[in-house]
């Protein structure tokens, strides 16, 4: 009669295994996880990543990432504000699939490039790179990434062309990547991103040539491209078409174009900065006619005539119409 003796024996090799155990098991997917220690690894394994450890769940405190509670795959990588971490984004960072957020912001020793891999997350919504001292171009490929939804690379060195591919991005509403050292002119491609009411900031940089005037066509709310090398006419960003227009900074380029005929949609129109271009002719009366404009510049350009009498026009104090070539009237010196 063996069999008890054996059951037997099973049963407390089984509550011995059972003491072994950690007292939760683990959700954390075993690739990602590999993925993680992988990417810490990269680092040189950062203070901020200590709780990074092979024998947690990844899904369970550690630093900066977030799981689906459902799959229990990471979702988000979130690093911000750490003067000590170092080195470059990891390329691992593409092999976690389910990745919707990356996100590094304030952190000054983060140098490199971005690294094409990111075109292998199909799910990431958001790529937010802001604040580091990475360098080197913008990857074309990220025009491959179609769920992207918001792109901020603001605050980095970047360099080399804006690649016009990113508008072929069908879910994209926010596009920021000022204050870089990019060069080039802004793509014809920029005029038919497809969302309703598009951001659009490309300032500091070292952008030169004219607007493309397909720009005219995309439905922007916001377009900031001051700070640049541009030249020519920007009156088409304006229209009476343009319901979603809230705010439009041109200043500190080198745009050139009559301004006297230019027409506005007056619904949503609150800030205009037009300070440090060429910009000839006359203010237009529709400037007037906008119930909600809370910002107008138009200091050092060309301007001449009579500041139209009405709306908020009286509001803005003398600095942000003086240093043009004769324009005259309320809150500047009457007219001669
Ligand atoms: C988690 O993943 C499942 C399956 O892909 C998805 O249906 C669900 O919306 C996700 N949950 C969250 C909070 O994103
Ligand atoms: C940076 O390193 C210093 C010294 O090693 C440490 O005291 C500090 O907590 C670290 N800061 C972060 C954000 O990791
Ligand atoms: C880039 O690094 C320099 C020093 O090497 C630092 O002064 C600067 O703040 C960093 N830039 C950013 C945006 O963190
Ligand atoms: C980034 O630009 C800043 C300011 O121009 C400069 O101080 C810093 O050294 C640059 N960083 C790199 C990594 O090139
Ligand atoms: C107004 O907008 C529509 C649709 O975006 C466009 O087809 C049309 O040409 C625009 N008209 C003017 C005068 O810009
Ligand atoms: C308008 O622009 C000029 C030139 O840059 C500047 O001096 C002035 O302060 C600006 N006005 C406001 C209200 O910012």
């Amino acid at each position: 009669m063996e069999t008890p003796t054996i059951s037997l024996f099973c049963l407390s090799l089984f509550l011995f295994a059972a003491t072994l155990m950690p007292p939760s098991v683990s959700v954390c997917n075993a690739h990602d996880k590999a993925v993680l220690l992988k990417i810490k690894e990269e680092l040189g394994n950062p203070y901020a990543l200590t709780t990074w450890q092979s024998g947690s769940d990844c899904c369970k405190g550690w630093y900066a990432v977030k799981c689906n509670t459902t799959t229990h795959r990471i979702t988000e990588i979130l690093v911000q504000y750490d003067d000590n971490l170092s080195g470059q984004i990891p390329a691992a960072v593409g092999d976690l699939p389910y990745l919707e957020l990356l996100f590094f912001h304030k952190l000054p020793k983060l140098t490199g490039t971005i690294p094409e891999t990111v075109a292998k997350l199909k799910y990431l919504q958001m790529l937010w790179i802001t604040w580091t001292n990475i360098t080197g171009p913008l990857p074309a490929i990220i025009g491959k990434i179609k769920s992207l939804t918001y792109i901020n690379l603001a605050f980095n060195n970047l360099t080399g062309p804006i690649p016009p591919s990113l508008s072929s991005l069908p879910n994209l509403d926010y596009l920021d990547i000022s204050r870089n050292k990019l060069t080039g002119s802004i793509p014809p491609s920029f005029g038919s991103f497809q969302s309703k009411d598009f951001s659009l900031r490309l300032s500091h940089n070292q952008l030169s040539g004219q607007i493309p005037s397909s720009l005219g066509d995309a439905a922007l709310d916001a377009v900031d491209l001051s700070r640049n090398m541009l030249t020519g006419d920007a009156s088409f960003l304006f229209g009476k078409n343009k319901s979603v227009l809230s705010y439009v900074d041109l200043s500190r380029n080198m745009l050139s174009f009559d301004f006297s005929n230019v027409e506005f949609n007056p619904t949503k129109l609150q800030y205009i900065d037009l300070n440090h271009n060429g910009i000839y002719g006359k203010l237009p009366e529709g400037l007037t006619e906008l119930p909600n404009l809370q910002f107008l510049n138009v200091s050092y350009n060309m301007l001449c005539g009579r500041i139209p009498v009405g709306g908020r026009l009286q509001s803005f104090d003398q600095y942000n119409y003086l240093h043009n070539k004769c324009l005259c009237g309320n809150p500047l010196p009457v007219c001669k």
